[in-house]
């Protein structure tokens, strides 16, 4: 594949999480090296070659946007090995327990179950994407006396809905004491707390277990990776072993990790962290225009609050396939991003009007 092929699907990629709006050319040299964060981030180990330092500033400063005082957690490959990693300790910590998570649910979730070997309920979702809370509430009495983890969606794949932790966790309390909530934020956990109005979740309010972020989606990455944070007092009940052959200990699940990964991560932070929320807002009002405009045309679109995800009616196939429409049944969508600016919503505004 040419660069240039690169460039020209870039121009039309709307339809996936991605913020292409990145420059991190300065890091050039820097591929010079081999740089592997295998290993827990938090001891140094015996291969020298790596970014930990800047992983543990970075780890550190989600725990402290959400509101995690004693953490743990890594920069993973991204958010669906986050969400693997966070189940699999939820089963370390109750390895009876039944995972229930929604329809809408990412399909990294089903495969965990799968590779974890949980057993698992699907709880249907309500037409915006959120979870039913009738049905949630249905299973969990059914499972009483049973341990229970769930997945929390906040911004779901599709829809960029956002689950209800407040509904979920008064039904979970009437139950049982004994959950676990992983909360899958890939995409909405980037920018939700820069949001001033969105609902703050967080793990001083809530009895989240551990959060998964996707660094390539708000952020933004030429190469994909995620963020996992956890409560430590999990990681130290788990075994935390010591691997001779890397010098240290390993709490991921994974094996040698990206270290440059993390040198984009904090270069975004330190440059970006007061203009999140600037971002954010043009990219909701973005996705607001977006939203009106296919209204006007009969596309029945639909936008979640505080989300960027909107989700119509299928438009032709050539439509679809020309910008990169993730399709799910009659629906497609577009994930306003920072890349996506008015300009180019209205290239895709005239496409459609003519293939129509
Ligand atoms: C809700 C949700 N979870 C997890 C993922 C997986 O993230 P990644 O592609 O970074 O593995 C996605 C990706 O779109 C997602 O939307």
């Amino acid at each position: 594949m040419k660069k240039k092929e690169f460039l020209k699907h870039s121009q039309l990629s709307i339809g996936y999480p991605g913020n292409l709006d990145f420059e991190y050319s300065h890091f050039s040299d820097f591929l010079n090296y081999r740089i592997n964060n295998i290993g827990c981030p938090f001891s140094d180990g015996s291969h020298r070659i790596n970014s930990k330092k800047i992983e543990q500033k970075c780890i550190a400063w989600f725990a402290k946007l959400y509101k995690l005082k004693k953490y743990r957690g890594y920069i993973t490959t991204g958010g669906s090995e986050g969400n693997l990693y966070g189940l699999f300790m939820a089963r370390q910590l109750y390895p009876n327990a039944t995972i229930l998570f929604s329809e809408d649910s990412h399909y990294s979730v089903f495969k965990a179950a799968n590779i974890l070997k949980i057993p698992y309920i699907t709880i249907p979702s309500n037409k915006n994407g959120e979870i039913n809370y009738k049905e949630f509430e249905q299973q969990v009495t059914k499972q009483k006396g049973t341990d229970i983890i769930l997945n929390l969606n906040i911004g779901t794949t599709m829809k960029g809905a956002i689950d209800n932790i407040d509904i979920l966790c008064d039904i979970l309390n009437q139950s049982t004491s004994r959950y676990y909530i992983h909360a899958d934020a890939a995409l909405s956990g980037g920018f939700l707390p820069f949001i001033e109005k969105a609902p703050k979740i967080n793990f001083k309010k809530y009895p989240i277990d551990s959060l998964s972020i996707s660094g390539h989606k708000f952020i933004g990455s030429p190469i994909p990776y995620g963020i996992v944070i956890i409560r430590k007092k999990h990681t130290d009940s788990v075994s935390n072993q010591y691997i001779e052959y890397i010098g240290c200990n390993d709490l991921t699940i994974l094996g040698s990790r990206s270290g440059l990964a993390a040198l984009f991560l904090w270069d975004a932070i330190k440059k970006r962290k007061n203009q999140f929320a600037t971002e954010i807002s043009v990219c909701i009002n973005n996705a607001r225009y977006l939203h009106k405009q296919l209204k006007k045309r009969l596309y029945h679109p639909f936008l979640n609050e505080y989300s960027i995800t909107v989700f119509f009616d299928k438009p032709s196939l050539a439509i679809c396939k020309k910008w990169q429409l993730a399709i799910q049944g009659n629906l497609v969508h577009i994930v306003v991003m920072q890349h996506v600016s008015i300009d180019k919503i209205d290239q895709f505004l005239e496409d459609l009007n003519k293939h129509s």
